[in-house]
């Protein structure tokens, strides 16, 4: 490849067999935003490092400015690797370095400069600057990120792109808020482990491996580039990261029950489920006849906060399907309504802290199995029987504690993404109450917890109705021989 553009020269055709393959693509990339995260040596800084080499042949006149926290990091790291890719790529007569000041120009006139966030004086001083590399983004804050990112602002001649590098060191991190929880408009996101880098030597995939025995966080973060996660969870991190990585690939049945409406009521022989990849409802077990499901919901109490709703089998304790999603109360009832129908009418228990419209809609509904709860009559001093879950002093810390031991001894009966997420953030705050992390749900957690609260009300034995099975005339005789000795046995035992 030849830069005709330029008064240089230079012959680009090894940049194939220079780059690893995942990268390759991504130097015509053109987003505002390109993250490169994941494992440790995986190759992301030679990779930016290489992008901006070519971007500073290419562009004539080009400013780039690369940035870490601590001024001082800068010589030994990211500095070094342009100089040694300037050399290995034999363009040391096309760059002239200035080691003491720390920047780089090429003979096009684009340049590179270095400066660390704690270094204000340098940061005021640069001017013009095209595109911005934030080396170990994880380091710096949000604050820090949104000043760097109005720097680029305005016409620029080139397009303008911030590429960050980091390891996903915590699962609550900014950057996971940021760039990952919601969606971003020119944006290209790339993980990428050690397997990616094929320039990466022995030793080092030796010291990557062996944190898979000796330290389970690191190696999640820096083995296999999964956000880690730190901090005073209340569930255990090792545990729930584990089912989390065997279950993040596997693809629910998505979808929303449709149904017919009549003078006010759902007609059960209509009820649906309609296969929606954007679906409130995600099914892992669909139901099985004659069994016990128990199903625990959430009302959302405003803002970011979903409705939620969690389904088990009340027999193996297997989560056979959530719900998710903003809906109305009303509408999440009949969704309620269709679900416990469609698991057998299965038990309900919904909370009614916040919002008691749903628990009073299914009972209008005539739904046949909700949940019922014994409260004390403030006036009266009689107990009263109610629909539907509250929540108190002595519920809470229940149901939460019978949810951490769930976990702790039957991790594989946990199917859902979301509700594992929601547990790697739901931490203890200062006074020791178990709470969802700021900006973080925990909707499915209690969901999923209030499943455990209720199902005592629900048998733990099949459903009755299953058909005798038809025996063969051997079994049939097989049967009949049993029969007799046993009545024979009483006899005796009677004399
Ligand atoms: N294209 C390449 N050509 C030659 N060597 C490479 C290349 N890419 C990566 N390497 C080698 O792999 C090593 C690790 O790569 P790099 O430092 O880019 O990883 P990283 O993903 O930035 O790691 P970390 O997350 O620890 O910062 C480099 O020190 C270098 O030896
Ligand atoms: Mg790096």
């Amino acid at each position: 490849m030849w830069c005709l553009k330029m008064p240089i020269q230079i012959d680009l055709s090894r940049l194939p067999e220079l780059t690893n393959e995942v990268y390759y693509p991504l130097y015509w990339n053109q987003d505002r935003y390109l993250i490169l995260y994941g494992g440790a040596g995986s190759g992301k800084s030679v990779f930016a490092a290489q992008k901006w080499i070519f971007r500073l042949l290419n562009e004539k006149g080009l400013k780039i400015l690369v940035i870490r926290k601590v001024a001082k990091t800068l010589r030994h790291s990211v500095f070094a690797l342009f100089r040694s890719i300037i050399a290995e790529w034999g363009l040391t007569d096309l760059f002239k370095i200035n080691k003491s000041d720390m920047e780089i120009y090429c003979l096009n006139g684009s340049s590179v400069v270095f400066a660390g966030l704690d270094d204000a004086e340098k940061l005021k001083s640069v001017h013009g600057i095209n595109s911005i590399w934030i080396e170990e983004a994880s380091e710096i804050t949000e604050d820090d990120f949104k000043q760097v990112d109005l720097r680029l602002r305005g016409l620029t001649k080139y397009y303008k792109q911030i590429i960050l590098t980091f390891n996903p060191v915590s699962i609550t991190h900014w950057l996971k808020t940021y760039f990952f929880d919601t969606p971003k408009e020119n944006c290209t996101k790339l993980k990428t482990t050690y397997k990616d880098n094929r320039f990466i030597d022995e030793e080092y995939v030796k010291v990557i491996e062996e944190l898979k025995d000796t330290d389970p966080y690191y190696y999640t973060v820096y083995g296999l580039g999964e956000w880690g996660i730190i901090g005073k969870t209340v569930y255990n991190a090792r545990i729930v990261t584990e089912r989390y990585l065997a279950i993040k690939d596997i693809i629910p049945v998505r979808g929303n029950f449709v149904y017919e409406y009549e003078n006010e009521q759902i007609i059960d022989e209509s009820i649906e489920f309609i296969e929606d990849e954007n679906g409130f409802i995600a099914i892992y077990e669909p139901p099985i006849e004659y069994t016990p499901y128990v199903i625990g919901g959430d009302i959302a109490e405003g803002g970011y906060e979903f409705s939620a709703a969690s389904v088990r089998n009340n027999l193996t304790w297997n989560q056979a399907a959530t719900f998710r999603g903003h809906l109305d109360t009303d509408l999440y009832a009949k969704q309620m309504y269709c679900l416990g129908k469609y698991y057998n009418n299965a038990l309900i228990g919904i909370e009614t802290n916040f919002e008691t419209h749903p628990v009073k809609e299914l009972e209008r509904l005539n739904y046949p199995n909700q949940y019922v709860r014994e409260t004390l009559d403030k006036y009266t001093g009689e107990t009263q029987k109610k629909f539907g879950w509250l929540t108190t002093k002595i519920t809470r810390p229940l149901i939460i504690g019978r949810h951490v031991a769930l976990l702790r001894d039957h991790s594989d009966t946990f199917n859902d993404a979301a509700l594992l997420e929601e547990m790697m953030t739901f931490v203890r705050n200062e006074e020791g109450r178990p709470e969802h992390q700021e900006g973080k749900t925990d909707d499915l957690i209690f969901a999923d917890a209030i499943c455990l609260g209720i199902r005592n009300q629900q048998t733990v034995s099949e459903l009755p109705g299953r058909p005798k099975p038809k025996l063969t005339p051997a079994q049939e005789f097989k049967e009949k021989l049993a029969r007799r000795r046993m009545h024979d046995l009483m006899r005796r035992s009677l004399g």
